[in-house]
């Protein structure tokens, strides 16, 4: 029997010339009226799938190694030859269930896959709820390039189920702060107040306000992606912490959540030097607040390969993501070579 969860709010967000549906406070067996189980195949991991077993019966399922290491071409073709293997055609639909690097593979496999299948994600981790399913860019890495591979398509429906994160580990739960920090740092200075006044246990040990939450974060990044999906303007602040941020991910064992802590106070500071902000004390104390780390010694030289591969330099130049004050971003264009000098100064 289907159990309808009471709060259940359905929203459709149409993003160009596609609708996402969204489906918060649900639960996962609606997913059976949202979709043809007989043409469906859920893509998992590992640890997704052996948490939540039960809730993976009955549908076809490819369960894939976790971990942003297999976000790679190889695990790609792997998929491609399974859904081959599982006769697979147009009409499938392809359902990531897990977190950023699911829903990346998916959403880049289900757009290339027969030139397109339908796609539709349930994220299971709070990063992915609130900021990695949202917005169509999946894809994969090369080397120690993050994303250098993929493609833009939005999803056809996002389907948020919290009890997945009743099994999720602490460092997640600080990964998925670190992009709530930054839609509060970048664009609302009330979210960045309230996340100032509580904690992450006020969130986590309250159902209400974790959906609230997620809701308002998830809603936040529609609405940017909504007006600019090709990042040719407003969306690109959405990168703020990024740029540094995906270097440290990629060349060093640290976590998304952590790299983009590092990459922000880095950007607030180079923000003190370019664009005027002052409250990068304030903003290191939310992070630290909720576990994120706010100093970390690292090879610069290391991280400017990879900074010299990024999708926002051109030629000598980088559009860094910088603030004026809290609630409001500002993308600049700076020569990769003064960026560098003041990255330098701040080791
Ligand atoms: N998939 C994440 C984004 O589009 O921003």
């Amino acid at each position: 029997m289907l159990q309808k969860s009471n709060t259940m709010k359905q929203k459709k967000i149409r993003i160009a010339a596609a609708t996402t549906t969204c489906y918060f406070a649900c639960q996962f067996s609606h997913l059976r009226k949202v979709i043809p189980i007989d043409r469906t195949i859920i893509i998992t991991d590992q640890h997704v799938f052996k948490s939540h077993a039960s809730k993976f019966r009955g549908w076809n399922t490819i369960i894939l190694k976790a971990g942003e290491a297999y976000k790679i071409q190889p695990t790609v073709d792997a998929v491609i030859q399974q859904l081959v293997n599982m006769k697979a055609d147009r009409h499938t639909w392809l359902v990531g269930v897990g977190g950023g690097v699911i829903t990346d593979l998916t959403g880049y496999i289900g757009s290339i896959y027969m030139r397109g299948v339908n796609v539709g994600f349930v994220p299971t981790t709070l990063l992915a709820m609130v900021d990695a399913a949202i917005g169509g860019k999946n894809g994969v890495d090369h080397g120690v390039i993050k994303n250098l591979v993929g493609t833009i398509r939005q999803p056809s429906f996002l389907l948020y189920d919290t009890s997945f994160l009743k099994t999720l580990p602490d460092s997640e739960w600080r990964n998925g702060f670190a992009e709530i920090i930054k839609h509060a740092v970048c664009f609302k200075p009330a979210l960045f107040r309230e996340l100032e006044k509580n904690q992450l246990n006020s969130y986590r040990s309250n159902k209400q306000a974790l959906a609230a939450l997620i809701e308002k974060n998830a809603m936040l990044k529609f609405k940017i992606v909504q007006a600019d999906e090709k990042e040719q303007g407003l969306r690109s602040l959405l990168n703020f912490g990024h740029t540094l941020g995906h270097a440290i991910e990629m060349v060093y064992e640290v976590s998304h959540g952590e790299a983009i802590s590092l990459g922000m106070v880095a950007a607030a500071r180079l923000s003190a030097k370019l664009s005027g902000f002052k409250e990068t004390d304030r903003l290191q104390q939310v992070l630290a607040k909720y576990g994120l780390p706010t100093l970390a010694n690292y090879d610069l030289e290391k991280l400017m390969q990879s900074m010299e591969m990024d999708k926002k330099k051109a030629g000598k130049t980088i559009r860094y993501i910088l603030l004026k004050q809290i609630g409001s971003a500002v993308s600049q264009l700076h020569s990769f070579a003064v960026i560098k000098k003041l990255l330098n100064q701040q080791l």
